[in-house]
Parts: structure tokens; C-alpha cells; sequence
């Protein structure tokens, strides 16, 4: 029965994918696959600000714009990512001469003009993307230097500002295995609402491989959960290869290990996450071609659920028999 179901027929909560803009709108079988399988779109690199700011007050909306009206076309949930991130900085940002006064309207501005462009049409948003190091401290990035520790908050007053109704989420990574980390997230979700910042969720981005601890994700979950915030898996792929081996050669095994840890992801998800916390889980990519792990690496590697011809592999039937 399971088999001529899609994992958006199958998921009791809302299953998403990253989606690349050039791929959707130029190979078919990539685009099929999005519209059958998948009821929630992020923005892979669309509407990161080094995409859409390219000069002073300038935005190209072009590639932002195509995927949000492809979104509403096919009527998926858009999740935009993302606002601010160290490593999405424009140049002319990074060589931006300015006082703390110009700093903080550049990014309030970016953050409401995209925001407001948006509005109603986009769902939720991954604000602030990445703010914290391994060690919980506020990573050392051109905002930090710039705009002082509380920008962070700010961040979430400017977008909720500009749109009331969207929904604020925080975005980080490896927040099952750097427990320093999970725990500065944690605190500033607290933080937030005692100090009535506004926040709806946190997005963990679970890159992760087949050899992570599911009950240390499990835990993870749990703990997140317990804010009473929206739990978004925001970024899920499972490499086989982790220690980035340049001849590595994917087998049957590895494959079937995989299969095991995708399901193991769903279920700690189900278990650990209350029903009306579960935003959903997001896969970082379509097919193993496509996976930025096989492409900025370059590095073998099969981390998604689709091959590269766009076939189910067994991670796909891991995460379908885990729904
Ligand atoms: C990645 C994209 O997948 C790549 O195409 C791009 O070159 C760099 O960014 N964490 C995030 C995502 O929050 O924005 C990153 O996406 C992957 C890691």
C-alpha cells in the first residue's frame, strides 16, 4: 500500500526539500520529483542576502521570486532560509565602511525588504542562521563585530515587525553532538521569551552521517521540544562517507545502513517532538547529484534519499516505513 503512496501522502507532519532554483526550472525529472514527493520548499540558496542584495540597495528577485510563485503554483509551503548568515555576505558587505548606526539599518533593512517582499507568501523564515560556535559563545562573524552580543534579538524584532504573521525560526547545526552549542540555543530561546523577543522555532539542520547517535539526536529532540517552540529537522542528509575520502566507494552496506538511519530520524522525530511542535522534516537536496556534500566536497558520496537519476534508493523506503 506504502508503495504507491509519496512521502507527503504518507508524513503525519509536513516533509520538505531544498530546492534549487536553476535545477527546477531546467531538468524535469528533478521538478517532478519535487512536485510528487514533497509538501514544503526551502530555498536553497535563492534568498540567502549574498543572492538577493548585490549592491547598495539593489536586490534581484529573480530566482527568489520564481521559486516562491512555484511554490504557490503547486501549493507547498514555503520556508525561507535565510536572512543572516556569516557566510552568505555579499562583498560589497564585507567591505562595507560604515558606523554601528549603517551596520544596524543595513540589516534591518535587508531583513524587512525581504520580508516585506514576501509577505504572504512565504510561511516562515530561519532568521539568523548559524550565530553560535561549538563552545556556546556568539561565533565572531562581521554582524557580532558590528552591531554588539544583542543583535541577535534584534534580528527577530525587525522581522517580526515587517510581517506579524510569519513565522521566526532559529537555524543551527550539530546540535546533537556539541551539547555547549545546543544549550546557548536553548538559553536564548528562554531568554527570548522572558524578554518577549518574538520566536516560533528552532531548525536543526541534522547533516548528519551514519555513524550519529540516535539517541543522543533523540535527546536532542527532546530537549529542543521542551522550549514549546516549533521543532523544524531544517537541513537532513546522511553521508556514508564522513571522513570525506576522496576514492571512497559506496556499497550495498552502507546504502542499508543509511535506510536504518534515515527511519531512526523519522522515529526519534515522532517520539521526542510533541504533534503540534512538529514543523517538519526538510531533506537538503533531491538526488545524490545534486547534494552540495558530493559537490562542494567533491568527495563520493550518496547522502539523499533519491540516486542520481532520480530513483528511490533505500534511504527513501527507511524514511517512508518510518512515517
Ligand atoms: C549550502 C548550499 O547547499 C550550497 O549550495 C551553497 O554553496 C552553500 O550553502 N548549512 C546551511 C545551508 O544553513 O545554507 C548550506 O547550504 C548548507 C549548510
Amino acid at each position: 500500500e506504502q508503495d504507491r503512496m509519496t512521502l507527503q501522502q504518507a508524513a503525519p507532519f509536513p516533509i520538505g526539500v531544498a530546492v534549487d532554483v536553476k535545477l527546477l526550472m531546467t531538468d524535469s525529472a528533478y521538478r517532478h520529483t519535487v512536485n510528487q514527493e514533497f509538501s514544503s520548499l526551502t530555498s536553497e540558496n535563492a534568498l540567502k542576502m549574498n543572492r538577493l542584495l548585490v549592491a547598495p540597495n539593489q536586490y534581484n528577485w529573480t530566482g527568489g521570486d520564481a521559486l516562491v510563485d512555484f511554490a504557490r503554483q503547486t501549493n507547498k509551503r514555503m520556508h525561507g532560509h535565510t536572512l543572516v548568515w556569516h557566510v552568505a555576505v555579499p562583498n560589497w558587505v564585507q567591505t562595507f565602511q560604515g558606523d554601528s548606526l549603517a551596520w544596524e539599518n543595513l540589516l534591518k533593512s535587508h531583513i524587512q525588504t525581504v520580508i516585506r517582499h514576501y509577505k504572504g507568501r512565504v510561511k516562515s523564515w530561519d532568521v539568523v542562521n548559524e550565530a553560535f560556535e561549538a563552545d556556546g559563545s556568539l561565533r565572531k562573524t562581521i554582524w557580532l563585530e558590528h552591531l554588539g552580543s544583542d543583535y541577535v534579538a534584534r534580528c527577530y524584532q525587525y522581522a517580526h515587525e515587517a510581517d506579524p504573521d510569519v513565522l521566526l525560526f532559529y537555524n543551527d547545526f550539530s546540535l546533537d553532538i556539541k551539547p555547549l552549542k545546543a544549550a546557548a540555543v536553548k538559553a536564548m530561546v528562554m531568554e527570548f521569551k522572558r524578554r518577549g523577543i518574538p520566536i516560533n522555532g528552532i531548525g536543526l539542520q541534522a547533516h548528519i552521517s551514519i555513524y550519529n547517535s540516535d539517541s543522543k539526536f533523540r535527546d536532542c529532540l527532546d530537549d529542543m521540544a521542551s522550549t514549546g517552540l516549533q521543532i523544524h529537522i531544517s537541513e537532513l542528509d546522511i553521508r556514508l562517507n564522513a571522513k570525506k575520502i576522496k576514492d571512497f566507494i559506496v556499497s550495498d552496506v552502507l546504502l542499508q545502513q543509511q535506510q536504518q538511519k534515515y527511519a531512526a530520524i523519522v522515529r526519534a522525530y515522532k517520539s521526542a517532538v510533541p504533534k503540534k511542535q512538529q514543523y517538519g522534516i526538510t531533506i537538503w537536496s533531491v538526488g545524490d547529484n545534486d547534494s552540495y556534500l558530493v559537490n562542494d566536497c567533491k568527495c563520493p558520496d550518496a547522502p539523499l534519499l533519491f540516486d542520481t537519476g532520480y530513483k528511490k534508493k533505500l534511504a527513501y523506503k527507511g524514511l517512508m516505513g518510518a512515517l
